[in-house]
């Protein structure tokens, strides 16, 4: 384990703790439903979007408290994505996070009404976001914030599976990457930034320009991962994309795609650097993401 990964260990162990509480308090928690929400949100994975919005708010100096309930939001949209990214009708995978998928372990309708749920739910806990701490105003533009990332993840899915097996040139693959994938990760940190009170106006478009290009690159890593890595590493087979004719920047060779990462990185790093805090602990959390084999 890397150290930035180390040091962000207890912030995992809590949000881990304030999902398993979410989950607890809904009003069907001994359900089945539940169990196989509790499967999709909790059973593994990075937490990378809800420790980019800590580390954000961080950046704020922002009570950790008033962080919890859009970085747990955001991890619900995800868990959703990926509930519904690998059934049937999607990518048709049978492995995440080295476990069965959930529509392999609970069944297709249960799968979908999970992820609807988990969906639900992320934009629930953003109304339950300490009032104390937020004015109704922020909370709402917390909540359009959330609405159109949900919104531009579908786009973004429905893109990538109209490309199945066909060619596609950088353009396209950027724009599918950008809705897929880039936008929950901007989402994330514009969470973040908005429950800062008083963020310096030149900060937010800095970090827009940071979440673009390491949402680009996020997803160039796992497209890399999926040609690259090992089933043991990725808790998922690899090899699928190539197998599914999936989209994948893969399509345009090894080398191009590592130099585009290169590129990426850099404009990550760059944006990075002009903002007025200290980005020390952002900086080797983006090392890692963008260098990572899992
Ligand atoms: C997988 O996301 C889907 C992509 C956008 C590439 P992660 O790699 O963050 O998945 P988990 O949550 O760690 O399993
Ligand atoms: C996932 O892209 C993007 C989502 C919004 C879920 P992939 O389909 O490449 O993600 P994996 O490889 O299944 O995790
Ligand atoms: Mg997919
Ligand atoms: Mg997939
Ligand atoms: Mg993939």
């Amino acid at each position: 384990m890397s150290s930035i990964e180390q040091q962000l260990q207890p912030r995992r162990q809590r949000l881990d703790n304030y999902l398993q509480g979410c989950l607890t308090a809904l009003p069907f928690a001994d359900s089945h439903l539940a169990a196989v929400m509790r499967y999709g949100l909790l059973l593994g994975g990075k937490r990378i979007r809800p420790l980019l919005l800590y580390l954000v708010g961080d950046l704020f100096a922002l009570p950790v408290a008033l962080l919890d309930a859009p970085a747990a939001a955001v991890e619900c949209l995800h868990a959703y994505s990926l509930l519904h990214d690998d059934l049937p009708a999607m990518d048709n995978s049978p492995l995440r996070r080295g476990q069965p998928t959930a529509h392999v372990q609970f069944g297709e309708a249960q799968a979908i009404l999970a992820g609807d749920a988990l969906q639900t739910l992320a934009f629930l806990l953003l109304t339950q976001a300490t009032p104390a701490l937020l004015t109704p105003a922020t909370q709402l533009r917390m909540l359009q914030e959330l609405a159109q990332t949900s919104s531009g993840l579908c786009y973004g899915q429905s893109l990538d599976l109209q490309a199945d097996n066909q060619p596609l040139d950088t353009t396209a693959l950027a724009q599918i990457h950008h809705y897929k994938t880039a936008l929950l990760i901007r989402c994330a940190i514009r969470l973040a930034a908005l429950a800062a009170k008083r963020p310096g106006e030149e900060s937010l478009p800095l970090l827009d320009r940071y979440a673009q290009a390491l949402g680009l690159a996020f997803q160039l890593q796992d497209d890399l991962l999926d040609v690259t890595g090992t089933t043991a590493q990725l808790g998922k087979p690899p090899g699928s994309d190539q197998r599914c004719g999936k989209s994948s920047y893969l399509q345009l060779g090894i080398d191009a795609t590592q130099e585009r990462l290169r590129q990426l990185h850099h404009e990550a790093f760059a944006a990075l650097s002009l903002l007025p805090y200290d980005t020390t602990a952002l900086e080797a959390f983006t090392h890692y993401l963008i260098n990572r084999n899992d």
